[in-house]
């Protein structure tokens, strides 16, 4: 066999012929090493008695092993499309799952193919004009739909559980490919689906690839493998060509199966590189032949990684088919998960998912002025940010790293997280800010969902109270976190949003206790009522649950990030020494370089730390009242509460009587600049900027007005007849301030900071730009104002009607003009910037649209 010469990855097709028992000195090898693992860890565990406490879970009952999430919950739920990176991926809520994946190219241009135009990672170097999930309801159903040059996907997928089934039930997949409409350029005529599957653990049984042997008709049902997986039992995998006719180049499939650890390398992290290989080695044995770019159809014995790569004409479309205990009567499932049954049963699904937006977000619109495009583009840009959030969900199994000192960091204990995620393209795993704000949306779709994903983050809580905030977690999530943000700092904060929703499920329960209160007792237990009755009992149970974990929380943020004076509070871990950022970043408080004073020092009082605390302490208050805790417990947040809301201390601690601002306070200069210099690196002159100060810093009010002077309006901690609430909303609604077009620009434009890069390579990023999830809470607080008595009623009204009109506006031409919801919008233009598609925050969209707080 010719050795491998492009890629590294090579592995060789070999033609249906086994080794020896199918085990080769790699595999000895390797089985060894896991044996040696297997003691160490046995060591390890002994040892952990001896874990710093930074490194050792919360010692309280965990969250996620609440009934609600077990038995036919966790059944149902236990497929999904959790492969939050992928443009397509299946996989299982398992440490170690089988998983489905899918790629596609052109197998007509070879050119396309040696510039590697293989589609498989979401990213944004691909250019696809559009992609995204418009409908998902999180649980069994989804439509995405992919934009790609001159071919278009329309994929949908589908779960069936029920008597029969294995483990998890069955699921189906079916690829439409059509031409993009009104695209320019040359048409690719076919397209090359490939869909594959691996085993992230040991197969139970050898894998059998095409056990009825090579199709003749790809218009039959073709069983594609099947194997036994330690979590879902045995399985089959099957597909079927499901074109409404016969085109005149018929379809084709090739495969390759193979095990995935040859070689001391792990190809599931890798498949699309082993695809590419293959197929390079075959191009460069017979570069003369007419090409054919095709997996070699080879089977390995051993394999627990296979690739089926269907090519099609476009036009045509194809149907996947995974069955759990194919024992039963096989042949009749795949039926019912392919062809018409198929189509009618997507059908079904896509109207319950409409109906169910309906009743949950409402048909209620805000009334617009373009009639054209309204109401009916802004309707299917919610369903599609809501969509691609719960479509994005993934679920992430591993460690974080942890930094213990200055010169040691030490892995986390191994766990579990199912989350949802910004960004598939660019930030395809957990954030913890961003999830209190991906759950207020989340929450009204499904509640039972966000539940369990508020129990995935809770249980993440070390013994100290503290939740990594970004989380890596396996090496599908590390592979693409640049090493700066890998280690996680267990002195560090980040913003508590998760009790914005806990507020929201705590008010909940009690709007749903009064209005059954005043029910009359008859009997007349509609649908509705049971759903709430059931709602109440669950989130109570949820809420018992957390309370320990939440008093931690708590706890450790009230103590490590006290601030300097009594009842003001300092986000930790800005960076006091270096001299290349014009303003250090607080990337902790979430708004990473949003200006803070100049000269970090541990004289700072950040306002919007003590906000977040405001919330933490009402929400704390909150749930102990709705649990009946005794008032020795609850009485403390009930302080805590009022203190952090006392309009005079706040006054102390952050109103700048000048500016008639709130601010922060620290050790700050106006006068600071980067100069560019050239340093000498490896012999070589290399541009850098230093930061020079003009003028020394002293302790003062931060002169800079933007988002952070907004969290008394945001927490609502400005009373309603404040002044301050009237002074606020002048400097909100003034154009050379906040206001824009197309949202409330993150800083003021009068800012000395306003759009400034923050190192020579570092551009502005919370210094102008409009952000979704600031924006919402403003609006949520707006919306409280107006409707609450008080003499600034009337303003809150006109600013929040205003500001409402001007997000949708934005978000939804932009969506439609430009085929994504953006991380943020230019406050200039109101242009969507920096990464898409994302459908974290930014889908607050849906909520924004349903006038919903
Ligand atoms: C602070 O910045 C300096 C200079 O950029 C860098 O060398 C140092 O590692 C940073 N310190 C921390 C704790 O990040
Ligand atoms: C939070 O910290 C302050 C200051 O130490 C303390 O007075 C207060 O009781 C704490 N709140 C709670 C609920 O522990
Ligand atoms: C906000 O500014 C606009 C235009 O400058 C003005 O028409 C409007 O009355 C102002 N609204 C409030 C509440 O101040």
């Amino acid at each position: 066999m010719a050795e491998a010469t492009t890629k590294p990855n090579l592995v060789k097709a070999r033609p249906r012929k086994a080794t020896l028992l199918g085990l080769s000195p790699v595999h000895i090898a390797s089985a060894a090493l896991v044996a040696f693992a297997a003691v160490y860890l046995l060591y390890i565990r002994g040892a952990s008695h001896f874990q710093p406490p930074d490194l050792t879970p919360l010692h309280a009952p965990k969250m996620t092993d609440l009934p609600e999430f077990k038995g036919g919950w966790a059944n149902d739920m236990l497929w999904g499309s959790y492969r939050s990176g992928l443009y397509f991926g299946m996989r299982t809520r398992s440490p170690k799952s089988l998983l489905a994946g899918l790629m596609w190219f052109n197998p007509d241009s070879p050119q396309d193919f040696v510039q590697q135009r293989v589609r498989h990672l979401a990213s944004q170097d691909d250019q696809l004009a559009r992609y995204g999930w418009e409908r998902h309801d999180g649980r069994s159903f989804g439509r995405q739909t992919l934009v790609d040059g001159s071919v278009t996907l329309t994929l949908s997928m589908v779960k069936v559980q029920g008597a029969g089934k294995g483990p998890g039930g069955d699921w189906a997949v079916r690829i439409k490919t059509s031409r993009t409409p009104k695209h320019a350029g040359p048409r690719a005529a076919r397209v090359s689906l490939v869909m594959y599957l691996a085993d992230e653990d040991t197969p139970k049984s050898a894998w059998r690839v095409l056990p009825g042997g090579e199709p003749t008709d790809l218009k039959e049902p073709t069983t594609l493998a099947c194997g036994a997986n330690s979590v879902v039992g045995e399985w089959s995998f099957h597909m079927l060509d499901s074109s409404k006719k016969r085109f005149k180049v018929p379809p084709r499939l090739d495969y390759l199966a193979v095990p995935s650890l040859e070689g001391g390398h792990d190809l599931k992290q890798s498949v699309r590189e082993l695809l590419l290989s293959v197929i390079y080695e075959q191009m460069e044995r017979d570069p003369a032949s007419e090409v054919h770019l095709t997996l070699p159809n080879g089977v390995t014995t051993g394999s627990d990684l296979a690739m089926f790569q269907v090519s099609v004409q476009v036009g045509s479309s194809v149907d996947f088919v995974f069955l759990s205990a194919p024992g039963q009567d096989p042949a009749a499932r795949v039926a019912s998960l392919s062809g018409a049954p198929l189509t009618q049963l997507l059908l079904a699904k896509e109207q319950e998912f409409d109906s169910h937006f309906e009743r949950v977000l409402g048909p209620v619109l805000v009334p617009m002025t373009e009639e054209d495009y309204y109401p009916r583009q802004l309707q299917e840009a919610s369903k599609a940010a809501l969509s691609n959030l719960l479509g994005s969900m993934g679920y992430f199994y591993g460690s974080s790293q942890v930094r213990l000192s200055a010169t040691k960091v030490a892995p986390y204990w191994p766990a579990p997280l199912f989350t949802a995620v910004p960004s598939r393209s660019f930030f395809p795993r957990g954030f913890l800010w961003d999830e209190g704000f991906h759950q207020l949306l989340i929450n009204r779709w499904d509640p039972r969902l966000s539940r369990e994903v508020l129990s995935y983050w809770l249980d993440l809580m070390n013994s100290r109270g503290w939740i990594p905030r970004e989380q890596i977690l396996g090496a599908e999530a590390a592979a693409r976190v640049p090493a700066e943000f890998v280690v996680q700092d267990p002195a560090h904060a980040n913003p508590p949003s998760l009790f914005l929703v806990l507020l929201e499920m705590a008010k909940d329960v009690v709007a749903l206790e009064e209005e059954e209160a005043h029910q009359p007792k008859s009997g007349q237990g509609s649908g509705e009522v049971q759903e709430g009755a059931e709602r109440v009992r669950a989130t109570r149970s949820f809420l018992h649950r957390a309370w320990p974990r939440l008093e931690a929380w708590f706890n450790w943020y009230n103590t490590t990030q006290a601030g300097p004076l009594p009842h003001s509070y300092r986000w930790h871990g800005r960076n006091t020494s270096t001299v290349y950022e014009l303003n250090p970043k607080t990337l902790t408080s979430g708004l990473d370089d949003f200006p803070r004073a100049s000269h970090p020092t541990a004289d700072e009082r950040h306002l919007d730390l003590r906000c977040w605390m405001a919330l933490a302490a009402n929400t704390m208050a909150t749930i102990g009242g709705v649990l009946g805790l005794s008032p020795e417990v609850v009485e403390p947040y009930l302080f805590t509460s009022q203190l952090l809301s006392d309009m005079p201390l706040l006054d102390a601690l952050h109103w700048d009587e000048a500016s008639q601002q709130h601010l922060d306070w620290g050790l700050h200069s106006e006068a600071v600049a980067l100069q560019r210099t050239a340093v000498m690196v490896d012999g070589r002159p290399q541009e850098v900027a230093v930061r020079v100060v003009r003028e020394e810093p002293r302790l003062q009010y931060v002169p800079h007005f933007g988002y952070v002077s907004l969290f008394p309006l945001l927490m609502r901690i400005l009373p309603p007849g404040s002044p301050r609430l009237g002074e606020l909303f002048v400097h909100i609604n003034a154009s050379e301030l906040l206001w824009t077009s197309f949202g409330l620009r993150s800083l003021s434009a009068a800012s000395s900071l306003y759009r400034q890069h923050n190192t020579l390579h570092d551009p502005p990023y919370w210094r102008g730009q409009v952000w979704v999830n600031i924006n919402f809470l403003a609006l949520s607080a707006l919306k409280y104002y107006a409707t609450t008595p008080g003499p600034y009623q009337q303003q809150a009204t006109q600013i929040h009607l205003a500001l409402n009109n001007n997000l949708l506006q934005t978000l939804v031409s932009q969506y439609y003009d430009r085929g994504y919801l953006f991380e943020q919008y230019d406050d200039r233009d109101g242009r969507g910037v920096s990464s898409h598609p994302f459908t974290g925050w930014t889908a607050l969209l849906t909520l924004i649209a349903a006038d919903m707080y």
